[in-house]
């Protein structure tokens, strides 16, 4: 049986995201740039030149908005805009200005993240999240971007994924190198702290440049499902690397929903899954329905007044017709969701482009596909029905 397609709510954003070290090319002044070319390290590849979209947003912006996007989120890099402490790129503020610019002259709304993993070097060298100052370093940052957002741009992210933020500073902390087979490593405490305070000073600032921005931050969602009689066990998994960061955006205008597979968890922890299941590039499982979890346990936390964004869900593959498969899964979530009253007003899907996934190009997240050496774009199949939904704003509720 199919249901008849849902309709977009008012307003809701269509778009795709992607985050600025993974596609610009040549971050250099970034903490990441160093971490590529040290030894030591689980980085397969440095990211170089990317998409060299630094220079090619323009493409990418004619792209989305033919395919049919409303909305484009993309992040600003600080390591570019603060080169150096307390000294500020009036070029590159101008460059992310045009950028803002440029996608409101195609028709799409910019939603700007200020960051998405990186760091300017003298920043990471100073320590990090958790040295003294650093809160503050990042609100002055936050308010020196007010000449990119404080005109056309309606929603702002703060802080990309805080959680995985945390859990990468306790990876460090203890010196080990990669994630287990299943669930996340022990995010560090005192970097949680760090960056719910960073996250709740930037607010301040955004409100401060422009009252009616629309501001909050995006959690990875792991989408943990107990076993029976492992619920307790569970909750107690998630709190602090998930729900503590969910919490935090109490009082945010609208928090982003990130999600792209689930972790079973039993008496022991997690189990990591079947090694029958279909896997992504990224040795995920295939799990489309991760994005409709996420939002219900998302909203249970935060309730009604926080509106949901998916604001990053796909998958890793080299076959396309997987990728249109899973979005197809994933919208019939989402459009359940909606019908079930859940405030939830936009879906951007990650990714717009192939790009750097932290330490490798391999896995292809692209709704358009970029060619390494000529950065040639060509929009795949997802990307052209993806995109076609923004013209009729109606979602594909499929049968159950
Ligand atoms: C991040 C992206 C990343 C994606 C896929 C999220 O954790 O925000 O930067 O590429 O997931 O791994």
């Amino acid at each position: 049986m199919t249901h008849t397609p849902v309709q977009f709510p008012e307003g809701f954003l269509w778009g795709a995201s992607t985050a600025a070290h993974q596609i610009e090319g040549n971050n250099t002044n970034s903490d990441w740039w160093v971490k590529e070319h040290s030894t030591g390290t689980n980085i397969q590849e440095p990211s170089l030149d990317a998409c060299d979209s630094y220079h090619r947003w323009d493409e990418d912006m004619d792209l989305l908005a033919s395919l049919g996007f409303t909305d484009y989120r993309f992040s600003v890099e600080w390591a570019r805009i603060e080169p150096a402490e307390g000294h500020f790129s009036r070029a590159e503020l101008a460059h992310y200005r045009r950028m803002v610019e440029g996608a409101v002259a195609r028709g799409l709304r910019p939603m700007i993240t200020l960051h998405h993993f990186t760091v300017p070097q003298w920043f990471e060298a100073r320590g990090g999240w958790t040295a003294e100052g650093a809160v503050e370093l990042f609100a002055r940052y936050v308010s020196a971007c007010a000449p990119v957002i404080a005109s056309d741009v309606s929603h702002v992210c703060t802080i990309n994924e805080p959680n995985m933020i945390a859990v990468m500073a306790g990876l460090a902390k203890r010196g080990e190198i990669g994630f287990p087979p299943a669930g996340l490593p022990f995010p560090d405490e005192d970097t949680t702290v760090a960056v719910v305070a960073a996250h709740h000073a930037a607010v301040k600032e955004v409100r401060a440049i422009d009252p009616s921005i629309k501001v909050g931050w995006t959690v990875a969602n792991q989408v943990y499902q107990a076993e029976p009689g492992a619920e307790a066990v569970t909750a107690a998994y998630r709190q602090p690397r998930e729900d503590v960061f969910i919490e935090a955006s109490r009082g945010d205008d609208w928090i982003g929903v990130q999600s792209y597979t689930r972790t079973k968890i039993g008496a022991d922890g997690p189990i990591p899954a079947p090694a029958d299941v279909e896997r992504t590039l990224t040795q995920w499982e295939y799990y489309p329905s991760a994005v409709g979890h996420a939002l219900r346990h998302t909203a249970e936390l935060v309730g009604p007044e926080v509106a949901l964004i998916v604001t990053e869900n796909g998958i890793a593959t080299d076959d396309d017709a997987r990728r249109s498969d899973y979005y197809a899964g994933a919208l019939n979530e989402v459009a359940a969701g909606l019908e079930d009253g859940l405030n939830i007003q936009g879906y951007l899907a990650w990714s717009a482009l192939d790009n750097y996934e932290w330490g490798s190009f391999k896995p292809t997240f692209g709704l358009i596909a970029v060619d390494l050496e000529t950065f040639e774009r060509t929009a795949r199949d997802s990307a052209k029905w993806l995109g076609s939904l923004g013209r009729t704003r109606e979602l594909p509720r499929l049968a159950d």
